[in-house]
């Protein structure tokens, strides 16, 4: 191949090292299918436009179809010397029907036809990712229902700080990832805005019904400005946040599990099919996949800011510095999936040491509790926590908790204390107590687990519809 899409404004051919160094073929053929499904419109609105002839249209539409099925039946087929895959598609284009071949690109660029491309591809993407974010969160949504009313600590600041369910532990990781979910959601409407008809920069000169191939393509609206249009990459930096906010919080489930089954825990088993051994120390379990996706969020981020600054400077209308959103969107997708599908697999097969997650639900960890039993005693709050504080001291120095508490003792350091006390002094009473709909209250836990659950159906049934 000899001739590239400019050939006809120089005299000599491009220098190949350069030229190799300026393609994108090798990564934007993932464009095919999407790239494809663009032309296709285009040549129905340029036939409705008066631009092409009936019978060079349907030629035109049906060489592009085989086109297609070639490239999806046997994926090797979308390669060679090609700049890009925009000039793939016409090159194959005009081998099959000559003439009328070269009038695909009448009133198009590939700068509008790029962003056709990506809007299209990005959409279908995110779409997918979803289905993988879903995955995760009816991983936890099934764990939390098998915990049933099991405690554990929570931390903060990493040191025991109040007893909780464990379901209510898994159903925070889950509400984050909805809110991934959501903002995907988000993102596959910012690019649902159909950009054919901008042209290079100006707009397109030829008559094209540009609501009509909106329908056509499944855009519900069509770009306000073609300068705006041909330079906006906004949706592949949401895009980019979506999946780098969704690693962000695949990485802390990570953390969360890889401490969570170390000895020192012992919280959670992880399943040996989802981990590793050492090839030295034959004692060892790893959690190398939730390493790797904790390592892998670095990457997310960084494909983010790296992209957020490949833009910052852009003068108005297309550059070629935009081709950089390709690799970047790609490589965020795959970090994604890969990373999804691999905490999904931990997640699903993690037992929960309940024994385990008990004894350290107990202890200190409840003088929130005895301080709120002062409270209902009529002790103003700052007191009780005061007072509570003293207690805790004491018990410290001599390497004992609540429940060695003899009512004596109890009674020793307040009279306000009476005999219920003890049974309001423990990790489900704790719980128990606990009343806001937020809450780690089993109530109120089971009314979350039940509206995700539903939520995952509603979730479900919406795909299966569309
Ligand atoms: N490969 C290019 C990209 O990804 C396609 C658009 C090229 N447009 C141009 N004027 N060189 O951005």
């Amino acid at each position: 191949m000899t001739d590239h899409l400019w050939s006809g404004r120089f005299a000599v051919a491009p220098d190949a090292d350069v030229f190799g160094f300026q393609s994108s073929f090798a990564f934007d053929r993932r464009l095919f299918e999407d790239d494809v499904t663009g032309s296709l419109a285009w040549v129905e609105a340029l036939a409705s436009a008066g631009v092409l002839s009936d019978a060079d249209a349907a030629a035109m539409s049906a060489a592009l179809g085989e086109i297609l099925e070639t490239g999806r039946r046997d994926p090797s087929f979308v390669a060679g010397a090609d700049e890009d895959v925009h000039a793939f598609v016409e090159r194959q284009l005009v081998a099959r029907v000559g003439e009328a071949g070269k009038r695909l690109h009448t009133g198009r660029s590939r700068n509008d036809q790029v962003s056709v491309d990506l809007r299209l591809y990005v959409r279908r993407v995110a779409l997918d990712l979803q289905g993988h974010v879903r995955g995760v969160i009816s991983a936890l949504v099934e764990q939390a229902g098998s915990a049933g009313q099991a405690l554990m600590p929570a931390y903060t600041h990493l040191r025991r700080a109040q007893p909780i369910l464990v379901a209510h532990f898994l159903l925070a990781h889950a509400e984050a990832l909805r809110r991934d979910d959501a903002r995907f959601d988000h993102v596959r409407d910012e690019a649902d805005a159909m950009p054919l008809g901008s042209g290079a920069v100006a707009g397109s000169s030829y008559a094209i019904d540009t609501a009509g191939l909106a329908a056509r393509l499944g855009f519900s609206r069509v770009v306000a400005n073609s300068l705006d249009a041909t330079a906006d990459r906004d949706f592949v930096a949401s895009f980019l946040h979506a999946c780098a906010l969704t690693m962000v919080h695949l990485s802390r489930i990570a953390e969360d599990l890889i401490i969570f089954s170390s000895e020192e825990f012992g919280f959670f088993e992880l399943a040996d099919a989802v981990t590793t051994g050492s090839s030295l120390m034959p004692q060892k379990k790893n959690p190398d996949p939730l390493e790797l996706v904790r390592g892998k969020s670095g990457r997310a981020i960084g494909r983010l800011t790296g992209w957020l600054a490949s833009m910052k400077g852009l003068p108005s209308g297309y550059n070629k510095d935009l081709q950089e959103d390709k690799e970047a969107l790609f490589d965020a997708e795959d970090t994604v999936r890969g990373s999804a599908a691999a905490v999904a697999a931990v997640v699903s097969r993690l037992s929960v040491s309940g024994a385990r997650t008990q004894a350290a639900a107990s202890g200190l960890l409840l003088a929130t509790e005895v301080a709120d039993y002062l409270v209902s005693r009529g002790m103003a709050f700052r007191d009780a926590h005061a007072l509570v504080g003293r207690i805790v001291r004491d018990l410290l120095a001599s390497g004992r908790d609540f429940e060695s508490l003899s009512m004596p003792d109890w009674r020793a350091f307040s009279d306000l204390f009476e005999d219920d006390v003890v049974a309001r002094v423990t990790a489900r009473a704790a719980v128990d107590a606990r009343q806001t709909p937020q809450s780690t209250n089993p109530m109120a836990v089971a009314e979350a687990l039940s509206r995700l659950t539903a939520w995952l159906q509603n979730a479900r049934a919406d795909r299966d519809a569309g």
